[in-house]
């Protein structure tokens, strides 16, 4: 199949319902702009993808996904340049990483066409919902879930690729507050915890719920064998600040996602020279910084969250407070860094930036 050389079938709305959305007060997750992509799998095949009106979907019952989670999903981010043309943030990234999920789950690997040049229409169509102001951008969701109306179980033969976007503002409007668990478990070697599968999400809901319960906003992950090196947090990948080294679990235990934002920290920093260590961490030498006053700077990072800062982690009954972000080198750096490149307020010299 090929995109590009066959076009991908466009059935327009009649009327835009952009005007719902108030550009000054965007709720992430909670608007989604006129049209989404669709494409089925079947007979080991792609079908041509088309471009339809955002609207519900038909699914029997017995659905598989919606039985035994064999789906995946992505987040992507667009934004606009200075002179108002659109580009998308690392997307080929991100089509590496959901073809990863689709092996780990037993699901089609999507083309680079179909996710990209359809991404591109799509954005391209909708390109009045990426919203300006600083923080905002227009989040894209592709995901892929098992179709067939089977409830047996057995890796499914039909699928669903769909991408739908969502004009988005900040994910955490504050620093936020983290349980370090040490009851559940996220991921371990062998597990799924390196894809973006609904699984590794749905599991995460109960032990969240508990932590927000109890005042926290997110729950930071521990390894499910000593509860001793942390992992990530529910939605982002986790950096300390140790003295001047910046450290970050490493990805090569199956448990950790790849994050892009979290590669592009990484790359950022140490073309800035700061020393990065990707490497097994524990909670025991991240105390001991703390006691030290060496715990200079914690947050996470992620495509919905960007870079977000921790004001304080509770493990078990030791809270560590955070210094106030506004004292805070690396981070603060990191984001503004960021937000320029993704903003074309500087020049894209690692190929990061995409052009509709
Ligand atoms: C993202 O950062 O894009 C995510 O997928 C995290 C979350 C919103 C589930």
């Amino acid at each position: 199949m090929s995109v590009s050389a066959l076009g991908i079938r466009v059935n327009k709305i009649e009327k835009s319902r952009i005007s719902e959305i108030d550009p000054n007060n965007i709720q992430f997750g909670k608007h989604y702009s006129d049209h989404m992509l669709i494409a089925e799998y079947d007979n080991g095949a792609w079908k041509e993808p088309e471009i339809v009106p955002y609207d519900n979907l038909t699914l029997s019952p017995s659905t598989t996904f919606m039985h035994y989670g064999q789906a995946i999903f992505e987040g992507v981010k667009a934004y606009k340049d200075p002179n108002g043309n659109p580009v998308i943030f690392r997307p080929h990234d991100n089509h590496k990483r959901m073809n990863r999920s689709a092996v780990r789950m037993a699901m089609p690997e999507v083309p680079e066409e179909l996710f990209i040049e359809g991404m591109r229409h799509l954005v391209e169509l909708d390109k009045d919902w990426i919203p300006t102001s600083e923080g905002t951008s227009l989040y894209i969701r592709p995901f892929m879930i098992a179709t067939d109306e089977f409830i047996g179980v057995r890796p499914a033969t039909k699928f669903l690729f769909i991408i739908i976007t969502s004009p988005a503002g900040p994910y955490y409007s504050k620093p936020v507050s983290i349980f370090v668990d040490d009851t559940y478990v996220r991921a371990f070697a062998g597990g799924i915890g390196y894809t973006k599968a609904a699984g590794n999400y749905g599991m995460s809901m109960y032990p969240t719920q508990r932590v927000r319960e109890m005042g926290y906003d997110q729950i930071l992950w521990t390894d499910g064998i000593e509860h001793k090196y942390v992992q990530e947090i529910g939605t982002m990948n986790v950096f300390f600040v140790l003295g001047d080294k910046v450290v970050t679990p490493d990805i090569n235990h199956d448990t950790i996602l790849e994050g892009v934002t979290r590669d592009s920290v990484i790359t950022l920093l140490r073309e800035k020279g700061i020393t990065v260590e990707e490497r097994p961490l524990s909670m025991d030498e991240i105390e001991e910084a703390y006691k030290k006053g060496q715990l200079k700077e914690a947050f996470g990072t992620g495509t919905a969250a960007s870079i977000a800062p921790i004001s304080k982690l509770t493990y078990k009954t030791d809270v560590l407070e955070l210094p106030p972000v506004e004292q805070w080198e690396f981070c603060n750096w990191l984001k503004k860094e960021l937000s320029d490149i993704r903003y074309c307020r500087k020049p894209d010299n690692h190929g990061w930036i995409y052009r509709v």
